[in-house]
């Protein structure tokens, strides 16, 4: 098993390329399901998550090719096939969202219950609603849900307790698109990877208004038609690479980026004392002369509020503030799995419900940690960058699924980063 190995304290500079976004990806290729006619993905990242969704797509009867030049060409081949097992869905919960797609074109769908989250419960309550609220009619057997019937359109709520959701809006939005009803959606989730699949939706020929806010209108279409599409920057990556940038005090330009779907982070950012340069699609660290940040306090919340997947790495930055910082999660209040990890390298911090609390310290101590999920390693590589010595982060898998060639990028900057095979 591979663990990446970090010696702190080096100084950073240079660029990093942010990659394509691994969250609008994985729904725009389960939205090929719905689509007649070739596809050509741009900007789709090479991460252990969309190998995971090619896989089940083809195991659905899509063919998928990654071209030379990294873009991915796929077409349905075998339009029959309408059962995605519990030994795909169980590997990654986002395989989920073929549900919509694959009921919308093929008439039925079987999928697997997504198993339990090191994030806490991870219900899809919201997503069976919403699809029963436009026609489909669920069962439930063995482990399994199958949608059938029409696609009929309807009126349907999709809030929970916890705001919007992201993946159960995409999952409604594909098979809203088909069919002969009309479809409103009312408090669906923001993001911009929901707004980045509703963008390519409409290449390929759906009918729907209201992207890129809390209500959308969808008339359904007979036939949506292949088009060519890049997909959105990753902006988790590039607020991952930014926190790094202020923590290590460096002039980093995150490159390939879109500030816009930033500005949550750069404003936490900024109240920590830091600076930042916004071009059209770059964003630059500006250090400051002695380098210390103030504790702040940040709240996790649907876009466009502070995303939770960036709460992890935002608690590493804090650890090193000055005064006392509240994090709270609103979004997974159980997400909290790195804060005894930090602790290892010295980091002062304990839960109290929801939230969790951090006395800053000028000295982090590296140490062997254990990655508890995607978001949480990053958090652990960024302290590593600053913690005295060696930090070797074990469980790199979480990390592979959605930071292409972190090791690479961060070498590129000048971090002190390798990644060890075991055996
Ligand atoms: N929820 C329900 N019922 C549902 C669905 C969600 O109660 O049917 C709750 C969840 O338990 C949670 C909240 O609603 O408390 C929001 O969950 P959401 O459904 O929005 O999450 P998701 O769509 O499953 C996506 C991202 C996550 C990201 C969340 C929130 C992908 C593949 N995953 O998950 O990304 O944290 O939205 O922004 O897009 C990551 O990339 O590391 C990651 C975990």
């Amino acid at each position: 098993m591979d663990r990446i190995r970090i010696k702190g304290g080096s100084d950073l500079k240079g660029s990093v390329q942010i990659s394509g976004s691994k969250n609008a990806s994985l729904p725009i290729l389960a939205a090929t399901l719905v689509v007649d006619g070739p596809v050509l993905l741009k900007n789709v990242p090479v991460l252990k998550d969309i190998d995971n969704m090619r896989r089940i797509l083809t195991r659905l009867g899509m063919r998928i090719e990654r071209e030379s030049n990294g873009d991915l060409a796929i077409e349905a081949v075998d339009k029959t096939q309408y059962c995605a097992p519990y030994d795909f869905v169980r590997t990654m919960r986002a395989s989920f969202v073929v549900l919509g797609p694959l009921w919308a074109r093929r008439g039925v769908a079987r999928v697997s219950y997504p198993g339990g989250c090191v994030l806490g419960h991870r219900p899809v309550d919201l997503h069976l609603k919403g699809l029963k609220g436009i026609g489909a009619q669920l069962d439930v057997d063995d482990g399994y849900v199958t949608a059938s019937g029409p696609v009929t359109g309807g009126t349907v709520y999709l809030g929970g307790n916890y705001g919007p959701t992201v993946l159960g809006t995409a999952n409604v939005v594909m098979a809203a698109v088909l069919g002969k009803g009309v479809s409103y959606l009312e408090n669906v989730a923001m993001e911009p990877e929901i707004v980045d699949l509703c963008n390519f939706l409409v290449a390929c020929g759906a009918d729907m208004d209201g992207i890129g806010s809390h209500s959308l209108t969808i008339r359904g279409v007979e036939v949506l038609h292949g088009c060519e599409y890049s997909v959105i920057p990753d902006r988790i990556e590039a607020a991952t690479y930014l926190t790094g940038a202020v923590m290590t005090n460096s002039p980093i330009v995150v490159e390939k980026a879109e500030p816009k779907h930033l500005l949550a982070v750069i404003d936490r950012l900024q109240a920590t004392g830091a600076d930042f340069e916004l071009g059209p699609d770059y964003v630059r660290n500006l250090p400051t002369v002695d380098g210390k940040i103030t504790a702040v306090d940040v709240t996790t919340l649907p876009y466009p509020g502070f995303p939770t997947d960036i709460q992890a790495q935002f608690m590493a930055l804090m650890t090193g503030a000055d005064g006392v910082s509240v994090i709270t999660e609103k979004v997974y209040p159980e997400r909290f799995m790195h804060a005894s990890e930090l602790g290892r390298l010295g980091a002062r911090i304990r839960r109290e419900g929801q939230s969790a609390i951090i006395q800053g310290t000028d000295h982090l101590s590296g140490a062997p940690v254990m990655a508890s999920d995607l978001r949480a390693s990053a958090s652990l590589v960024l302290a590593g960058l600053v913690a005295d010595g060696h930090t070797d982060v074990r469980r790199v898998y979480h990390i592979d699924r959605g930071y292409e060639h972190i090791e690479q990028k961060l070498q590129g900057i000048g971090a002190d980063i390798e990644r060890i095979n075991d055996g």
